[in-house]
């Protein structure tokens, strides 16, 4: 999709559908454009007036004398293709469809909707909508929309998939001080989509946030490949309602159980810088946090209040969200302690007490402000009898001024004596909420953006890895030839080995005495399994031996394998009994792959054996692009499992970089293989130096 001039800054636009009568959506939108400040042409389109809001009105788009750049389409849905296909001969480069109607009416208003953009693509035309409330730029300016509230200028785009959600934060935003950039209604995304959108604001001088209410994301790839690109440059904060239908899949491995329906968002978005905000309100702090402070350098965190119980109620929140409480630099503290009355607290959190007066505050604010274990500052206040709430409040800007580089948060608990101050507090840009907790989360979105930016600055290209294809291809012709989907242990475990993963080596053996031979290659002690594609847990069915160590062993358990299976399910298909080396017991680990239907496949890892879906102690990451160490390293970290790998209660560490290797080579090969549907390599042995792959389950599509 092209440049969106068209629609956020044209030089000409028409209203089809525009009405003399006040209270319908075709005054409101003329109403609202004149009133914006437009400073293009405007050309109302009625067939039956002369004249709307001072301005003369045209029969149809084709009777206007000048180009126009935009319509704003707003005549009931039976009259929209019509006047879609005027707007192209008139040679108009963008649509706005206000109109309801289309696909969120079931299969008729689909059809619509087909039709309309059909028509839009034979002329070339874009279109935001149909069924949408419009859009709005306070820089160009521009309202061509319905909404009733013009928003204060700023420097927030808000990108909104719900007509409703849009229009109440519209009205809400004046009054909370937040100013916007652009405003799109997405409607029903026919044609332009958050993807178009997003790219815009990023490219857009005056936007230095991108904030998206999202129900359904159609092109996930693109989507993350956009947006990805977008946060790189500044943040997008997006709520995403609903669960991608990844949750609805079947799933045959644990990585698949364990991969929940909302997770592949939450990986997807985190891999790409994407704030995820998790409710409405949320959204808004974020939104608010990103505009109006500066990113910290770190993650220690400063508490200056005037009571006990919200500073030990913050203190615990910092530390639940993965923040720090910052140690103060011992200069802090003699300061501290010299200055303030012996009761109050001078280690972090600072408690000037409740009779504190102005100077006080200032005084603490001050030493944290310029204290460098300190990242950033989180002032609580509560209303005490002698509380200035206003005074303290110009302290509190005052102070940030003079140390513009270090976020300040604060939050005032309490109701109508702290109101003026948080108004004072507002204006002047310093985000404040009643509450400690929501600026905490903001304080936590802010290092975490800082921390992406970081690491995508010192992004990494990872170490190749050089597979056999032509192996892994061959293998799969031979697996649909035989009519199956699942493979074999001993061509999973082929397949492995050619992407350099280590599979413990597996022969598929039809006889006791080839077992025996097998055995022999391999070298005792062995294990024994069943080898049919249908049987998902073989231990159950007495399908596995293990710790055999003689010809005599071997050929008892492949008879006594047999026996045990057939008892269990007399109708399954054995295709014989595999043959595998014997490793020695390591840390037990999983690293898998599921599919999302929407951003492909996902990679876990974490601790292994048969315990795996009752801990559920697992990482996840896009496949896509999982090549550096750093990257694969901080998703080990995610886990328990990590801390065994560095060495629990004495043990010696275990081999971490073949780990990350193997997480490399997994992601590559599924990336490779599309058709690959779901892995899982559980366990996997760690040993002090390498490791062994001993179970190794691939389904293909
Ligand atoms: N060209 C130009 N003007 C025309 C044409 C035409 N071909 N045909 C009719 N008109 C005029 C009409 O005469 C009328 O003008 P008038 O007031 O002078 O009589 C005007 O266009 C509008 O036509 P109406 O038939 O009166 O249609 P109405 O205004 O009642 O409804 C609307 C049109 C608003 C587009 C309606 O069909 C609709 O879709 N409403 C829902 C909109 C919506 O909710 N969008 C989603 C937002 S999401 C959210 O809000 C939560």
């Amino acid at each position: 999709m092209g440049e969106l001039t068209g629609l956020f800054r044209p030089g000409s636009l028409a209203v089809i559908g525009a009405s003399r009568a006040r209270g319908k959506i075709g005054n409101a939108i003329m109403r609202n454009i004149i009133e914006s400040g437009y400073q293009g042409k405007i050309y109302p389109i009625n067939p039956k007036e002369k004249e709307i809001e001072g301005l003369t009105s045209y029969p149809s788009i084709g009777a206007v004398p000048g180009d126009v750049d935009m319509a704003v389409i707003s005549v009931p849905a039976s009259k929209v293709l019509v006047a879609a296909g005027e707007c192209g001969e008139k040679g108009v480069k963008a649509l706005t469809v206000i109109t309801a109607g289309f696909k969120e009416t079931g299969k008729e208003g689909l059809d619509l909707e087909k039709k309309l953009l059909k028509t839009c693509h034979c002329y070339g035309m874009q279109m935001l909508g149909p069924n949408c409330v419009g859009l709005l730029d306070t820089h160009t300016p521009i309202n061509a929309s319905f909404a009733a509230t013009f928003p204060i200028k700023g420097d927030i785009a808000f990108l909104s998939q719900s007509g409703a959600i849009l229009l109440a934060i519209l009205d809400w935003s004046s009054a909370a001080g937040l100013g916007f950039s652009k405003v799109v209604s997405l409607g029903n995304k026919a044609d332009l989509s958050e993807i178009d959108f997003i790219q815009d604001a990023a490219n857009d001088p005056y936007t230095r946030v991108i904030l998206c209410y999202i129900e359904d994301i159609v092109d996930g790839a693109r989507f993350l490949e956009v947006a990805g690109q977008a946060a790189r440059k500044k943040p997008v904060i997006v709520l995403k309602s609903g669960v991608s239908q990844a949750g609805a899949q079947a799933a045959s491995s644990h990585t698949g159980a364990l991969a929940g329906s909302d997770l592949a968002y939450t990986t997807a978005f985190a891999q790409c810088g994407i704030i995820r905000a998790r409710s409405m309100t949320e959204l808004f702090d974020l939104a608010m946090a990103f505009s109006k402070s500066v990113i910290p350098a770190g993650n220690r965190v400063a508490i200056v209040t005037n009571s006990g119980g919200p500073g030990i109620i913050a203190t615990d929140n910092v530390e639940q969200k993965g923040l720090a409480m910052a140690r103060f630099d011992k200069k802090t503290i003699e300061d501290m302690r010299a200055n303030l009355p012996q009761e109050a607290g001078i280690y972090n959190p600072v408690d000037v007490l409740g009779d504190a007066g102005v100077e006080r505050f200032e005084f603490a604010l001050e030493k944290v402000m310029i204290d460098p274990n300190v990242d950033s500052v989180l002032f609580l206040l509560c209303p005490t009898a002698v509380t200035r709430p206003v005074e303290i409040s110009q302290t509190l800007i005052r102070v940030r001024d003079a140390h513009p580089d270090k976020p300040v948060f604060a939050a005032y608990t309490g109701g109508k004596c702290l109101a003026e101050g948080v108004e004072i507090l507002s204006s002047a840009g310093i985000p404040c909420f009643t509450f400690p907790e929501p600026a905490i989360e903001c304080i936590r979105g802010l290092y975490n953006y800082s921390l992406y930016r970081r690491g995508a600055e010192t992004a990494e290209n990872g170490v190749s890895v050089k597979p056999d294809k032509k192996t892994v291809k061959a293998v799969f012709y031979d697996v649909i030839k035989d009519r199956r989907l699942t493979l074999m242990g001993s061509e999973a475990a082929e397949v492995a080995s050619a992407y350099g993963i280590p599979a413990a080596p597996v022969i598929l053996t039809t006889n006791p005495e080839e077992a025996v031979a097998a055995a022999g290659e391999l070298g005792y002690p062995v294990v024994l399994k069943v080898a049919s594609p249908k049987i998902m847990h073989k231990t159950d069915v007495g399908g596995v031996k293990i710790g055999i160590q003689t010809p005599e062993e071997v050929r008892l358990a492949f008879i006594e394998i047999m026996e045990s299976v057939h008892r269990y399910l007399p109708k399954v298909i054995i295709y014989g009994i595999e043959v595998q080396k014997m490793m020695p017991k390591g840390t037990e680990l999983i690293v898998g792959m599921t599919r999302d239907v929407q951003f492909g496949p996902l990679i876990a890892f974490g601790l292994g054996g048969i315990y795996v879906n009752l801990f559920k102690d697992v990482a996840f990451r896009l496949a896509d692009g999982l090549t550096g160490t750093r990257q694969i390293e901080e998703m080990l970290t995610e886990t328990k499992a990590y801390t065994l790998l560095r060495g629990y209660r004495g043990e010696s560490p275990r081999d971490i970089a073949a780990v990350v290797d193997v997480i490399r080579r997994t992601a590559r090969l599924v990336t490779d293989f599309p058709e690959i549907n779901e892995i899982d390599i559980n366990p996997l042995f760690a040993y002090e130096k390498g490791l062994s792959a001993l179970d190794i389950k691939i389904t293909i599509s």
